[in-house]
């Protein structure tokens, strides 16, 4: 195998894998190794196994590495399905080659592309990312994030201009609007992305742990989330969710300079999903740790605000599954569109690709149609567009009252375009009570 094949085979192939002249794994630069836990193994074992000891349905006589070392002829483009030691299948498609020195075969390199069944594709975002950045616990890069809007691309540009510098950052925006990719390119983006990239979640900090989640603990030898950080990023991962007691404590973590002797130097790096004004408004959020935390700030718009994103989203989640499943050629009907046009999209892009998801799953032929949707997407639309009107000369009072309180409130939440909060204030109840009675009316 000459230069440029080699060349030419990586970027073909999402996968690499090199075996000694037994067939026993020495390299395996599968593009996450997640893959390897679907087969059953751990890559420790992985690497002390031939590789027809990890698939139900590989003999020496099936195996593209065996064959290669048995006759040191290349095998390529060969397509074959592989079953997993767990049951689970894909379609492999391999190109494989000897390794040979001084005239003897001494290993084969095997280059793969794996394509899933549309079932899995909820796998792929597992299986694939980018290979580079895999070692500082990312997958993200700035260029991951879809948008053709104006607004999203500014703050795109505003987060990659910021990336350079060390001050921090705080991202606002709903749940699925893309915070995490922002906050992983940011760090790829900096002269930091060779350290780690290390998350501090604030949903789940409590009295209890957050000292031992910042220091670690001495005596079982457990770094906290401040040495792991060192030298990189941190994410201070919805600080909404953070009770307003331990924020001092969180205060005092990032101011510090030092800890236990060692220079800290590490870039901040905040999310919350929640309204901003409203949380420091109503005193949830400390306004010291606020302005600490909040040298730049990037608000991500809704889905809602920027509906012309759907169409560039789906086509290019879609692209990127037909490239890695065996149904081909996947397209949505335009009635699946319009109807994505008029949703809400309360759980922003993280919504529109499990809808998509689902849709996958439930796909016979190519085209995804409205009766692939999840119904609740659908029926909320079409309840939106027909607010029918109670029948008042018959019923109950309370059936009919209960009909035009469904009624009003689902004309202010189109009004608000289903945001709660608003749609609260406007009806003056609390967002608690609208909320159950959302629930109530299945309005949400
Ligand atoms: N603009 C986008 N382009 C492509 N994928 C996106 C985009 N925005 C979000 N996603 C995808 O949607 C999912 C949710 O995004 P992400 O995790 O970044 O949301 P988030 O804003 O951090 O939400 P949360 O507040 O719930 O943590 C991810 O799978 C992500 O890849
Ligand atoms: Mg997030």
């Amino acid at each position: 195998m000459v230069l440029h094949q080699f060349t030419q085979a990586l970027r073909e192939f999402d996968n690499v894998l090199i075996t000694d002249e037994k067939g026993c794994a020495i390299f395996y630069d599968l593009a996450d190794l997640n893959i390897l836990l679907e087969i059953g193994l751990t890559p420790d074992e992985f690497f002390q196994k031939t590789v027809t000891d990890s698939y139900q349905n590989l003999s020496t006589d099936t195996s593209t590495i065996f064959k290669v070392l048995q006759t040191g002829e290349p095998i390529i483009y060969f397509e074959q399905v592989l079953t997993t030691l767990n049951g689970f299948s894909y379609t492999s498609l391999s190109s494989t080659y000897p390794i040979i020195e001084g005239g003897a075969i001494i290993g084969a390199i095997e280059f793969s592309k794996h394509f899933y069944e549309s079932k899995q594709i909820k796998y792929l975002d597992h299986f694939l990312g980018h290979k580079l950045y895999r070692d500082n616990h990312t997958n993200y890069r700035l260029e991951d994030l879809i948008s053709v809007n104006a607004e999203m691309k500014a703050q795109t540009e505003k987060a990659r201009r910021g990336a350079k510098k060390n001050s921090s950052i705080l991202i606002t925006g709903e749940t699925g609007t893309g915070k995490d990719i922002i906050a992983q390119g940011i760090h790829n983006e900096s002269e930091r992305f060779t350290k780690p990239y290390i998350v501090l979640n604030c949903s789940t900090l409590t009295e209890d742990n957050i000292f031992s989640q910042l220091y670690g603990i001495e005596a079982e030898g457990k770094q906290g989330k401040l040495q792991e950080a060192n030298g990189g990023t941190l994410l201070i991962d919805q600080l909404n969710m953070l009770d307003l007691s331990l924020q001092a404590k969180l205060l005092h973590a990032v101011d510090l300079k030092s800890l236990n002797g060692e220079p800290l130097d590490i870039r901040y790096i905040t999310t919350v999903n929640e309204d901003l004004d409203k949380l420091l408004a109503e005193k949830k959020l400390r306004e010291d740790l606020f302005y600490r935390l909040n040298v730049m700030q990037i608000d991500l718009p809704p889905l809602h605000m920027r509906k012309e994103d759907i169409p560039a989203i789906l086509d290019s989640y879609i692209q990127f599954y037909n490239e890695h499943t065996i149904q081909k050629d996947v397209r949505y009907s335009e009635e699946v569109l319009q109807l994505f046009y008029e949703y809400h999209w309360p759980g922003n892009v993280r919504e529109l690709k499990n809808a998509l998801e689902a849709a996958y799953n439930n796909l016979t032929g190519q085209e995804i149609l409205l009766e692939h949707i999840p119904e609740r997407i659908v029926r909320t639309v079409q309840q939106k567009a027909q607010p029918s009107m109670p029948n008042i000369h018959s019923g109950h009072l309370r059936d009919l009252t209960e009909a035009y309180e469904r009624l009003i409130i689902a004309e202010k939440l189109r009004e608000t375009e289903g945001r709660l909060a608003e749609t609260a204030r406007r009806l003056g109840i609390s967002r608690q009570l609208l909320k159950y009675k959302c629930l109530k009316y299945e309005l949400l």
